[in-house]
């Protein structure tokens, strides 16, 4: 006898999902049962992911919007008649050459903004739209893309590190305030990964920036989507109904929990 993690009659919405770090938990949850709502800027990225899940034997539809719009993500939420599972993936995490990726004191205001409002905003925009949903039918998981960035720090990104660690914050006050409806929220923290956003990086073998990451894992690879996927198919489920308001950093070892 096997034991599975069943998403069987659940509705996922995972926010930025037609590639990278979102694909890879779109397709496992869509493996694990569920009906996945991939989500995205891009109506190309969301209908190509979707086809692959399709091809793959998943449950899937796409719903594409922008999370920094909160009139347009309650709208959609509404439209799927609400989500079951939430996962607050969609970010600019500032690859190489990003706009803004200086010494904080060389930023200016405007610098903040792209990363404020989608890794901060979108997802208060998301969980305020899902909660009603959730505490109507008693049940809810909400996971949070964060990044060691925002936990642990990282230089030349200041305004990424904050928006990051906001969301983890507004992870742990909105627990306290749901779990009563059957409702976890909880946050997986990534370290570096190899996605197509810095795929520049990892793609050139003489990539110094590349090479200096990785002599602090002590799995020394990037990231793969797939990486997260299985800890955020299992949050998701009825098991982990006892786990809320904590981070859980899957970072091939960067920094070590006690
Ligand atoms: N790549 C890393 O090294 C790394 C490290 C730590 C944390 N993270 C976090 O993981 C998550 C995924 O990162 P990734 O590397 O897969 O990124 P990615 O850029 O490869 O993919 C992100 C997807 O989100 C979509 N998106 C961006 N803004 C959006 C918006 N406003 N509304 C809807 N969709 C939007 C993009 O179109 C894109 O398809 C992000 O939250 C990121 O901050 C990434």
């Amino acid at each position: 006898m096997g034991l599975a993690i069943e998403l069987d009659g659940l509705r996922a919405l995972v926010t930025g999902s037609g590639q990278g770090v979102g694909l890879g938990i779109a397709r496992t949850l869509a493996a694990a049962g569920a009906e996945v709502v991939i989500n995205d800027l891009s109506d190309e990225r969301a209908t190509a992911a979707a086809d692959a899940i399709r091809a793959e034997g998943g449950k899937v539809v796409t719903s594409c919007f922008d999370v920094t719009r909160y009139d347009v993500v309650e709208t959609a939420v509404k439209q799927l008649g609400g989500v079951d599972v939430l996962v607050n993936n969609a970010g600019n995490a500032g690859g190489v050459g990003w706009p803004g990726m200086k010494p904080f004191a060389e930023t200016e205001p405007a610098d903040w903004e792209p990363f404020l409002r989608v890794n901060l905003y979108g997802v208060m925009n998301c969980v305020r739209a899902a909660l009603p949903h959730m505490i109507a039918k008693g049940y809810g998981r909400i996971v949070t893309i964060v990044s060691d960035a925002g936990r642990i720090g990282e230089s030349h990104m200041g305004a990424y590190c904050a928006a990051k660690a906001g969301a983890a914050g507004l992870t742990r006050g909105v627990a306290r305030e749901v779990g009563r409806h059957g409702i976890t929220v909880n946050n997986i923290s990534l370290g570096t990964m190899r996605t197509p956003m810095s795929e520049g990086m990892w793609s050139n073998p003489d990539n110094q920036q590349a090479k200096a990451l990785l002599r602090q894992y002590m799995i020394r690879r990037p990231g793969d989507p797939s990486d997260p996927a299985g800890l955020t198919a299992y949050l998701a489920s009825p098991m982990a109904s006892w786990i809320t308001g904590q981070t859980f950093p899957v970072n091939g070892g960067y920094s070590v929990g006690q």
